[in-house]
Parts: C-alpha cells; sequence; structure tokens
C-alpha cells in the first residue's frame, strides 16, 4: 500500500473518483482561479472535493496569493456542512490539519504542524485555509507534492525534496481527502480532546518561545497550549495569557 503513493508514470488526477469512497464526491478542473472560491461560490452537496491542476489566484492566509503552477501539486477544497453550532467550528482548522498530517507522517521525517495549520518538514510542506459562509465549511488543502524549486523567501520544501520520491498525487488526494472528512465528522460528533490530543503531538510550537502576531499587535512569550476552540495560548513575558484566534507564530529559537 505504501509504495502506492510513489509514481509508476499511470498517475490520473481526474479519475480520483475511482479511489473515492461513495460520501466524496469528485470534482476535477485542469485550471482555476481558486478551489476555495469555486467550493464557496456554488451550493455543492456534503463531501464536495473541489480539485484543479493549477490556480490562477490560490487563496493563503491573511490574505496572501498561495503559488500553484501545474502538474506538481495538489489543490483541493473540500465542501462540509456542520451540524455543530459556530462557535464550534475553529476546530473544524485542527481536525484537517491532523488529518493530513497524519497521511503523511510516515514517509516524511520530522513532519509536524504550526499552528494555525502550516504543514513543515524543516520548510513548509502545505497549508490549509478553512473558509465558511452560511451553514457551509471548505477546508481548502494545498501540499507541495512533486515541486523542486521554489522562490527562497517562501521558505517551501515538497514530499519530493523530502522524501526523494515522485508521488502519484491521485493516490495522494484520495487518502487526504478520506482522511479529512473522517476527520471532520469526528470533530462535528464532538470528539475534540482526541482531535486536540493528536495536534498537541505534532505541533512544533507548543513549549516553546515565540513571537505571536495579531493584526498590528506583537507579542513575545511561550507558546502553552491549544484551547478547546483551535485557539494558541500564549503567556507573555509579565505572565498575561492570550487566546490567539487568528494570527501568526514564530519560534524565537529556530528548533
Ligand atoms: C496558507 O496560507 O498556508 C493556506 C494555503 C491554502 C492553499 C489552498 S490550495 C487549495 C485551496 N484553494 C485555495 O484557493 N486555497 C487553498
Amino acid at each position: 500500500m505504501d509504495s502506492d503513493y510513489f509514481f509508476t508514470g499511470q498517475e490520473s488526477l481526474e479519475e480520483t473518483n475511482k479511489l473515492l469512497p461513495r460520501e466524496l464526491d469528485f470534482h476535477w478542473f485542469p485550471r482555476l482561479d481558486s478551489t476555495n472560491a469555486l467550493a464557496q461560490a456554488e451550493p455543492w452537496p456534503q463531501g464536495a472535493v473541489i480539485a484543479a491542476d493549477s490556480q490562477d489566484r490560490g487563496r493563503g492566509r491573511l490574505g496572501r496569493i498561495w503559488q500553484s503552477p501545474p502538474g506538481l501539486n495538489l489543490y483541493f477544497s473540500l465542501v462540509y456542512y456542520p451540524t455543530l453550532p459556530r462557535h464550534h467550528w475553529g476546530g473544524f482548522s485542527l481536525a484537517t490539519g491532523v488529518a493530513t498530517a497524519a497521511v503523511l507522517q510516515p514517509f516524511v521525517p520530522g513532519l509536524g504542524l504550526k499552528w494555525p495549520n502550516d504543514l513543515v518538514s524543516g520548510g513548509k510542506l502545505g497549508g490549509i485555509l478553512l473558509e465558511a459562509s452560511g451553514d457551509k465549511l471548505v477546508a481548502g488543502v494545498g501540499i507541495n507534492v512533486n515541486q523542486q524549486s521554489f522562490p527562497p523567501e517562501l521558505n517551501a520544501t515538497s514530499l519530493k525534496l523530502c522524501t526523494a520520491r515522485n508521488w502519484r498525487r491521485d493516490r495522494l488526494l484520495a487518502s487526504l481527502a478520506r482522511g479529512i472528512l473522517g476527520s471532520l465528522n469526528s470533530w462535528d460528533q464532538g470528539r475534540f480532546e482526541e482531535v486536540i490530543n493528536d495536534w498537541r503531538k505534532l505541533d512544533i510550537v507548543l513549549g516553546k518561545a515565540v513571537t505571536a502576531t495579531r493584526g498590528g499587535e506583537v507579542i513575545q512569550g511561550r507558546a502553552l497550549d491549544v484551547g478547546p476552540g483551535g485557539e494558541l495560548l500564549v503567556e507573555d513575558e509579565v505572565g498575561v495569557l492570550h487566546a490567539l484566534h487568528s494570527g501568526e507564530v514564530t519560534l524565537r529559537v529556530k528548533a
């Protein structure tokens, strides 16, 4: 099974639906503005997976662009209609990260998660962008798969660079979509501790000295834990506890 992820020259991304269970409804596009934008724009059913080979305006966090060249990486969005009340929705982001990491961890040495939702192994291997509108949640996932060079300012890496293998994007996408749906269901069914505990095991900032930025505010302190809503708890240098629901953290001393 493991070697199924590696390239055999027969990747068929557009036929990923053949690898998916019935709860997932796969829609593939050669080129889109953004899979998240299309997932938001139309009334897709529960479990719709919108994937593209390339994106012209891939959305990153904090209004950034997610560079999305063709033929190399994975860009997809999963549509989910939670039953939980809105104040619990923050945790769906942790659930997506944990499920993504679980698929990749057996192959990627030192894989971790960096709050709020970066997949890292040395550099940034992937990113997750959750967007909500009305009763719909869109979990957008970008993974650097077979790309081998990146602009240095991105501090990015890829599965190819981490493992020295070419990856089959169709099989990887099928495993990720299945895992993410299962993890979203776990959170939606109230299995909060399970998801948060899995997150704690992977988070590379917990217990470390960090600089956190939230809007224009800069907090220097120690990342203590993630709270029940997925917020990062940072104790600053005078002992005040801050709960971050958005923003970014950097390690002050590189691990
Ligand atoms: C981040 O900034 O780390 C989050 C990046 C999320 C990128 C993915 S690619 C697929 C999906 N569609 C988008 O437009 N963005 C997300």
